[in-house]
């Protein structure tokens, strides 16, 4: 999220309700508004994200996208051949979404990424999503993500890059994005690059794979 008047707005409310304790519980609000048409969703661009696009891979498994929000990016990997599903914490970003794709294919489910059912897929997408969470919250949601990579499955994930070294909203450290890598998920390669917008915005864009048993006995 750049620095504009809105994403300002929606910063505020983030570091509230977090310092209220509250991590999660500012989403579905925000999406409400704007749904009346009182507020806008900062990182709603209703397209593809650019750095997913020529790095997601095609294949006719199963995906999971983690906070999909209105739901382009899950619509993207189904035209890729992915049998998608697609979850996010606000029923009314669930329910745009839906409205918005109905003939994807695409499984839009309301759930909430610290309290997921037990599920594996062959591809999971997670873009800008553990970047909102902080503190354990973030430790778990990283946990979370990991844990629904399928054996041999692949984990893509794409963040805003915090140089530092200190933990904080809206982007993750060198040490947070390797941390996805646990659990037998292995890094396969973790990119540190500036995005085009301007001024360029430092990202990551990490991919990891579970091994199988066979790699481990190979
Ligand atoms: C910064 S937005 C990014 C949305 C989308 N991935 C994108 O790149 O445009 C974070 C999204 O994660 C969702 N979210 C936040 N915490 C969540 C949780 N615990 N479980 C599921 N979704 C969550 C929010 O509702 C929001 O749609």
């Amino acid at each position: 999220m750049e620095s504009t008047p809105e994403r300002a707005d929606v910063r505020r409310i983030a570091a509230e309700a977090v310092s209220a304790g509250d991590d999660t519980g500012w989403f579905e609000p925000l999406y409400s508004a704007a749904d009346r048409g009182e507020a806008t969703v900062p990182w709603a661009d209703l397209t593809p994200n650019p750095m997913l696009i020529g790095h997601a891979p095609t294949g006719t498994g199963t995906a999971l996208v983690v906070g999909c929000g209105y739901g382009d990016d899950a619509q993207y990997l189904a035209s890729l051949g992915w049998r998608v599903t697609a979850f996010d914490i606000s029923p009314t970003a669930v329910a745009t979404a839906r409205r918005r794709f109905p003939d994807s294919g695409v499984d839009f489910v309301v759930a909430d990424l610290l309290a997921l059912p037990d599920w594996r897929f062959d591809l999971v997408v997670e873009i800008y999503t553990v970047q909102t969470l902080i503190g354990d919250a973030r430790d778990r949601a990283v946990a979370a993500v990991a844990g629904t990579v399928d054996a041999g499955g692949q984990l893509l994930v794409i963040a805003r890059d915090n140089p530092g070294h200190e933990p904080r909203l809206w982007d993750l450290t060198e040490t947070e994005i390797a941390s996805f890598a646990r659990d037998g998920l292995e890094p396969v390669d973790i990119e540190r690059f500036r995005d085009d917008e301007q001024p360029p915005v430092p990202r990551w864009r990490a991919r990891f794979r579970r091994v199988t048993a066979a790699d481990s006995n190979g």
